[in-house]
């Protein structure tokens, strides 16, 4: 494998454009169409000898840091849809802090890029200890989660230089969503579910090409919020991840505070930031949740927020309530894949505007792609 920029100026451009082949190569021999008339399904190799533990696990515990936590955040609600199994999210560190507990009935899956990562190491050894059944979900084959977990899927998107992660990202949550679908089994009354989504995942790599191209909306938008000191970014269900990424990477290389907000807790707190000033992001593309966002938005309006809402391709004049509102259109995918899309014009936000204010693109200060001691 080739490691280098190419045509790209920095690792993380080239890493965010090259999602569309990454994806790819995530789902490679992965996905089983078998002609329209039987199931869809998907095969995880690594997994094979656990799936009966896993589906008869009491609970299952994803543990993680940074943006594999969010992964995993992301992919969290299909799999508690498919799998019916309860699903709890844990920080490696705060799990170790709290020493929480772990049961003999937990299946734990340790979400990492490196595979390396100190604080998910030490939860893995933990949750060892206390008999859990431990999957790794990493992109690094041969690395000690890889190889300390009983068994395993190599999410397989090409070594990732960029400090700040992106393509990981997106295949991070690709893989869980087949994890969910390898969980869940084969049952009638999932069964249209299961194949929009298998389908859903055929034609991904498609719909993230698209909205890549949304590349230089994304440098006027920066050019736009270069001098801002904080950006907010509001999401829920699906893409309550969407949000906390975006603010990573916005935080991360681009050095502006940021948060990611849970919408439904706007009234518990944020709302008092809101002023004609404060960036907004609100994330409002089609799904279950998509009226509550309505009305997010139109109570961010109506206290004179200055949003900007990234909605589904064709909803800009409906959704936008004012002229000062600006909007992101992306296209629409089976709700529980639309993080893959969300995340992509927030990173490439994120990426502009670091690069228009001049910091370090690929080597953020004080961060490291790895964070191996404690
Ligand atoms: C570091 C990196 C982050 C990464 C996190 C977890 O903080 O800077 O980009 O998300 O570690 O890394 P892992 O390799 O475990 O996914």
């Amino acid at each position: 494998e080739q490691i280098n920029k190419g045509h790209y100026e920095h690792y993380m451009q080239k890493e965010i454009h090259e999602q569309p082949e990454s994806l790819t190569t995530t789902m490679r021999g992965r996905l089983i169409r078998r002609g329209s008339s039987k199931s869809k399904s998907v095969l995880l190799g690594g997994l094979k000898d656990h799936l009966k533990t896993i589906r008869r696990s009491r609970r299952i515990v994803f543990i993680g840091c940074g943006t594999s936590y969010n992964a995993a955040l992301a992919a969290r609600p299909i799999l508690e849809e498919l799998s019916g199994i309860p699903v709890s999210m844990e920080i490696a560190s705060d799990l170790l802090d709290r020493q929480g507990p772990i049961y003999r009935e937990d299946t734990a899956v340790f979400v990492s890029q490196s595979g390396e990562t100190a604080d998910t190491l030490l939860a893995l050894q933990y949750a060892l200890e206390n008999g859990a059944l431990c999957v790794g979900i990493t992109n690094t084959v041969g690395s000690a989660i890889a190889r300390k977990t009983h068994c395993g899927i190599h999410i397989n998107a090409g070594a990732e230089i960029g400090v700040a992660s992106t393509k990981a990202y997106t295949s991070q949550i690709v893989v869980m969503a087949m994890l969910a679908l390898a969980i869940g089994g084969d049952t009638i009354s999932n069964q249209a579910r299961r194949e929009a989504i298998v389908d859903g995942l055929y034609d991904l790599p498609n719909k993230v090409r698209e909205v890549l191209k949304l590349d230089q909306e994304m440098k006027d938008l920066a050019q736009l919020l270069i001098a801002e000191q904080s950006l907010l970014v509001f999401g829920r269900s699906y893409n309550y991840a969407t949000a906390l990424e975006g603010a990573l990477k916005v935080k991360e290389v681009a050095l502006m505070h940021s948060e990611g907000i849970l919408a439904g807790e706007m009234k518990h707190g944020p709302l008092a930031l809101v002023d004609e000033n404060l960036p907004i992001v609100v994330i409002a593309t089609r799904d279950a949740c998509f009226s509550k966002q309505q009305s997010v938005i139109q109570q961010l309006h109506a206290r004179k927020g200055r949003l900007i809402v990234m909605c589904s391709k064709g909803d800009a004049t409906s959704v936008c309530p004012g002229e000062s509102c600006r909007s992101i259109e992306v296209p629409q995918v089976e709700d529980c894949l639309q993080p893959v899309i969300n995340v992509v014009p927030l990173q490439l936000l994120a990426y502009h505007l670091t690069v228009l204010r001049g910091f370090n693109v690929d080597q953020p200060r004080n961060l490291a792609k790895s964070t191996v001691i404690k």
